[in-house]
């Protein structure tokens, strides 16, 4: 399993939980990579600290602080139990590419209301590469037969946004969801088009 510790906000902890769930599983034997995606490096020093002291090494850490993780972290999970990622703040296109990467996003934060909302925008993000990675898999033959028109609208980027965002707390595309909604608002009343 490919785990995310991620957040776009600062000196939330990801770097603390990222060392310490490697650990815990390093612990237990499994195999584990540590991939540090955050150019300031704080995993690989504290790997390179233990390794100076002489301290046993329970899991090995990678720097792969590149917008191409996505594609590179399955090739090291193919050689570990666990795959923990610790993710750099702010840097989107890096954010964006752990997202693609993980089977799982874990998002720390302070219990203050700075990091609520900073957290929200995190939110934003992971809907907009979750959406993206599904709007592929559900173009399915049966589908594409099904839906042949399209329709268009322009909004504003905050309600596209909120759309998102409330289509990934339900756990559907934003097609599917504003389909459903559609359907609803629209009923078929005379069984014909
Ligand atoms: N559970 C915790 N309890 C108390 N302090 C903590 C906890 N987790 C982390 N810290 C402290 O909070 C600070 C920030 O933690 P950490 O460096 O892990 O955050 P980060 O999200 O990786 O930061 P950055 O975004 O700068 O990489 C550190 O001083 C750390 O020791
Ligand atoms: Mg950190």
């Amino acid at each position: 399993m490919i785990v995310a510790l991620l957040n776009q906000k600062g000196g939330v902890g990801k770097t603390t939980l990222a060392l310490h769930l490697a650990g815990h599983w390093g612990r237990q034997r499994k195999r584990v990579t540590l991939i540090d995606a955050d150019p300031q490096g704080s995993a690989l020093d504290w790997s390179e600290q233990r390794a100076w002291r002489r301290f046993a090494r329970l899991f090995g850490v990678v720097g792969l602080a590149r917008d191409t993780l996505h594609r590179e972290a399955p090739e090291l999970a193919r050689d570990a139990d666990h795959v923990v990622i610790e993710g750099p703040p702010r840097i989107a296109a890096l954010l964006r590419s752990a997202l693609l990467a993980a089977d799982a996003v874990l998002v720390p934060a302070q219990p203050s209301p700075f990091d609520g909302w900073a957290s929200a925008e995190m939110l934003g993000l992971i809907a907009e590469a979750w959406i993206k990675t599904l709007d592929h898999s559900v173009s399915t033959a049966s589908a594409s037969d099904l839906y042949t028109a399209s329709l268009t609208v322009d909004i504003t980027p905050a309600l596209r946004g909120r759309i998102k965002i409330a289509a990934f707390q339900r756990g559907e595309t934003v097609a599917d969801m504003l389909r459903a909604l559609l359907t609803r608002e629209f009923p078929d009343t005379d069984g014909g088009n």
